[in-house]
């Protein structure tokens, strides 16, 4: 087979730069399509981690005048990446989230910044780079939303876009078409206004070839009012374009057999060393050592998406039901400080960490008991496949990508001997505090625990089944576009 080239278009990307999913992503599936022979090289901005990750560089590309000021792209590796970098100092040399600007704000200039990323992935369609060709541009979120537009104009390769989430729409004015080198023609709804703004989102759903999401139950929901926050009836207009992927993680970076972040390695066969996991991280939570507690367990941006505020509802609940919680997160200030009351009013029964922390994330899937995901809307989710993987048992809303990857402990699913978790429906307090309990019930006969580990376990959350589809799905782009 030849390989394939795709050029991916990204503002994230793991190790270099994360703020969520879509880095874990843009990381893990370059390695997993290589194996398919699809060829990625993936375009992110020059954010100084991604500059100061770079070995050896070579320029590829030049432009003088790029929103005022002077870009190059930077071809190089970092790991198992082929990178280009738009290195572009004065839209990209800030230091912090890639986003957002000391004052918590998005960036002014957002819409600039990302319709560069956008506009360079165009002219490296159509050969700007020498000797490099991409077959198929891969757009990821709304960041990379104006490549298929761009892509259009210049009669460039075939685009995918791919939505890691709906709730983000890259709006700015319509005041702005002819700065991001947009024809007037284009504003309208045959293109990317939205609500009498233009939405770079909106620019990759309209005029990308092959639209996926990261799940199929989520590829269902957002052709429907309660989760497609507007755009469900041009989704469903382009219904026949449209699929869910599932996510997979990378399975070396989360590996617990092989995980320099935790205490004690174990694996379905050695499942019983786990138990040292958890007595650690009680000890680095401030929770008093009891084993006969479910420790649940949350990784999570705090934000209304995650359905925290559902939890911090629940809280005495599951409390006087001899659970206790172990949180750690950032976002929301509000949700930030919800949870750190919780921690103070019951001392050694909920232990809280705001911030930021890949080897605690780690350590806290090796040591709970239960990973809950009560989120309102969940395209994918990685954190319960990361469970799934750790022995955690995920107790996840019944939405999206949880619904699709946790396999709930209903008495037929009991019966046949397949659950791996709990679903809570509806995304509602109630809904939670039942599933939650539904979950200690469980927990406390052990017997049956066991058997949702393990089948957690073993269930396969690595890449290679969803590589194999994205590698289809661009082969078969490629193929038709030729006929
Ligand atoms: P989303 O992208 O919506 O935030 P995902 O579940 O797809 O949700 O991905 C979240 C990723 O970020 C996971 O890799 C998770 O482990 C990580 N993560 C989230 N919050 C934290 C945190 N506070 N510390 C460390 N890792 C975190
Ligand atoms: C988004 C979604 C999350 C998904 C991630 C990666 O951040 O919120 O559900 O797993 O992207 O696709």
């Amino acid at each position: 087979m030849i390989p394939l080239r795709v050029l991916a278009v990204a503002s994230e990307v793991f190790p270099l730069i994360k703020t969520g999913g879509l880095a874990d992503v843009t990381g893990a599936l370059p390695a997993a399509l290589a194996r398919e022979k699809i060829a990625v090289r993936t375009l992110v901005p020059g954010y100084p981690a991604v500059i100061g990750a770079l070995g050896r560089t070579r320029v590829v590309m030049r432009r003088d005048d790029v929103f005022s000021g002077p870009a190059r792209v930077l071809a190089g590796r970092a790991g198992d990446l082929d990178l280009l970098v738009l290195d572009a100092p004065h839209l990209f040399d800030r230091p912090g989230n890639p986003y957002l600007g000391p004052d918590g704000n998005d960036w002014p200039d957002n819409a600039e910044r990302f319709a560069a990323l956008c506009q360079t992935a165009g002219s490296i369609g159509i050969g700007a780079i020498k000797g490099y060709q991409p077959a198929v541009i891969h757009a990821h979120d709304w960041q990379a939303g104006l490549a298929p537009a761009y892509a259009r104009l210049s009669g460039g390769p075939p685009t995918v876009m791919t939505v890691h989430n709906l709730a983000f729409h890259g709006r700015a004015p319509a005041s702005m078409m002819d700065r991001l080198g947009l024809p007037p023609e284009m504003f309208g709804v045959d293109g990317v206004e939205f609500h009498g703004a233009i939405s770079a989102l909106k620019a990759g759903l309209h005029y990308a070839d092959r639209i996926t999401t990261v799940s199929p139950g989520y590829a269902a929901e957002i052709q429907t009012a309660a989760f497609g926050w507007g755009f469900e009836g041009l989704l469903r207009h382009r219904t026949g374009v449209l699929s869910g992927i599932l996510n997979g993680i990378d399975t070396t970076v989360w590996n617990p057999a092989a995980d320099p972040a935790i205490k004690a390695g174990y694996d379905v066969r050695t499942i019983d060393r786990r138990a040292a996991n958890t007595v650690a991280l009680r000890e680095r939570m401030g929770l008093s050592p009891d084993p006969t507690a479910p420790l649940f367990g949350v990784i999570s941006r705090l934000t209304d998406q995650k359905g925290m505020d559902l939890l911090l509802a629940c809280l005495p609940e599951m409390l006087a039901d001899g659970g206790q919680l172990a949180v750690l997160g950032s976002g929301d200030p509000a949700l930030e400080a919800g949870f750190r009351r919780a921690a103070s009013e019951a001392a050694g029964r909920v232990g809280v960490v705001i911030g930021y922390d890949e080897a605690l994330a780690h350590q806290m899937q090796a040591g709970i008991d239960a990973l809950l995901v009560p989120s309102r809307f969940e395209p994918c989710g990685l954190t319960q496949l990361c469970a799934l993987r750790y022995g955690a048992v995920p107790v996840v809303s019944r939405v999206g990508g949880l619904a699709d990857t946790v396999i709930d402990a209903n008495a037929a699913a009991l019966g046949a001997g397949v659950a791996t978790g709990v679903q809570c429906a509806p995304s509602s307090v109630d809904g939670l505090a039942e599933g939650m309990r539904r979950a200690a019930a469980l927990f406390r006969d052990r017997a049956a625990w066991r058997r949702l580990m393990r089948n957690g376990m073993a269930a396969d959350v690595s890449w290679t089944a969803p590589a194999r589809q994205y590698a289809m799905l661009f082969r078969h782009l490629v193929e038709t576009r030729a006929a």
